[in-house]
């Protein structure tokens, strides 16, 4: 596992949990990633989609500081105006009148709240997956995450009934989402399924099939989300206003924040003591987004990530990848041969770090919205190099 770091670990004192890739990363500036065996790594993947930012942000890394400096924490008990800024701010970036916002820590932890929300308002007992989804490892995203159950869900069982609905199956969605159903909760852009658009048809028809049978649609867009599609939300891409939103990796750019947002006839249902949190929305997390937000429409990144991204699908079907597919910066190239092949190939020879998903067949870019043409084209070329 360690085989190519220059330094021993003293001792594991850590889960052996993760596999680890052989990158000795001491820091990071821009796109790239620094090694200590001076290599400089072009991150293509951003920790999971964290990194939208890119490293070292300057106007990210001063909000941080002076957040700090000013009030490291404080809990929900306490009204703090960089909370109610933060609410502010990220409600009016989605617009799709989720106009009230509820602070957590995770993804998972997002979902688990939507999930609740949804169980307890309608008094049902069951909730509608998509095949190949990713929701978390918690007990009711565990339990809505495809192939969870066979591979690593551990409770002795879900908290509520769970379904399934196969990818672009209409009929299917007409067929599970019934009268019964609490919630259906979708990615609206898979994301570790494979960097993979359900596309307009579909959602629209979950859209319709839970306002008929007043079931809520929860679209997860803690990897799809902020900006990644080149879109504040895949919501907004779509025209499709879902019931509630969960986000979080990008959110923060590197400080760990999630988010639920929710549409106000869910939201006027809440009262005091309904949900809860100890660290989430903490003034560190909420200086963060409300800065996030900021530098994405300052700066312009959503437009970058749309023109960056169908430069990416333009150039870059070469070599090894016969198509792409995803959205904005959850770009999936599709390739001939096993897609870790190439990953580890890309990352060996080219210093040029991607990531692998749920679909052998695809490599997965997740990459910081401020990349620039130069970068794909440094992509291209390493693709191009590589054997078909
Ligand atoms: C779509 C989606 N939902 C939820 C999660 C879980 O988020 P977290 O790891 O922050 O709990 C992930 C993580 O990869 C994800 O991709």
């Amino acid at each position: 596992m360690h085989a190519a770091l220059s330094w021993a670990p003293p001792a594991d004192h850590l889960a052996p949990v993760y596999t680890q890739w052989p990158l000795d990363v001491v820091d990071g500036c821009g796109v790239y990633l620094n090694t200590r065996d001076g290599r400089k790594v072009l991150d293509l993947y951003g920790g999971h989609a964290v990194a939208a930012l890119g490293y070292s942000h300057p106007r990210l890394l001063a909000a941080l500081d002076g957040q700090a400096r000013s009030l490291i924490f404080q809990s929900n008990a306490v009204p703090l105006e960089v909370r109610a800024r933060a609410a502010l701010r990220l409600t009016r970036f989605a617009g799709l009148g989720l106009d009230t916002a509820f602070f957590v820590n995770s993804g998972a932890e997002a979902n688990e709240n939507a999930l609740k929300i949804a169980l307890r308002s309608t008094k049902r007992r069951k909730v509608v997956a998509v095949e190949g989804s990713f929701h978390g490892r918690t007990a009711a995203a565990g339990a809505v995450t495809w192939g969870a159950a066979q591979k690593w869900y551990g409770f002795p069982q879900a908290p509520f009934v769970v379904e399934f609905v196969p990818r672009g199956d209409l009929a299917a969605i007409e067929r599970i989402v019934g009268t019964d159903t609490a919630a259906v909760i979708v990615e609206p852009v898979q994301g570790v399924g494979g960097a993979l658009d359900l596309g307009a048809p579909f959602l629209s028809a979950l859209r319709s099939r839970c306002t008929a049978v007043r079931a809520l649609l929860v679209f997860d867009e803690v990897q799809c989300g902020m900006g990644r599609t080149g879109f504040p939300f895949a919501a907004n891409m779509y025209g499709i206003a879902p019931d509630m939103l969960t986000t979080a990796k990008a959110l923060g750019a590197g400080f760990p924040c999630a988010a639920l947002l929710l549409a106000d006839p869910v939201a006027s249902q809440l009262k005091a003591d309904d949900l809860g949190t100890t660290f989430g929305g903490g003034p560190m997390a909420c200086a963060m987004i409300e800065t996030v937000v900021d530098i994405i429409e300052s700066e312009g990144l959503m437009a970058n990530v749309r023109k960056v991204s169908q430069q990416m699908r333009d150039t870059c079907v070469v070599g090894p990848v016969t198509g792409t597919q995803g959205a904005g910066f959850l770009l999936g190239l599709r390739t001939r041969r096993p897609a870790k092949d190439v990953q580890r190939e890309l990352l060996e020879q080219h210093d040029i770090l991607t990531g692998t998903s749920g679909d052998p067949h695809v490599v997965r870019v997740l990459a910081p919205y401020v990349l620039e043409p130069q970068h794909v084209e440094q992509l291209r070329d390493a693709l191009a190099s590589l054997p078909a």
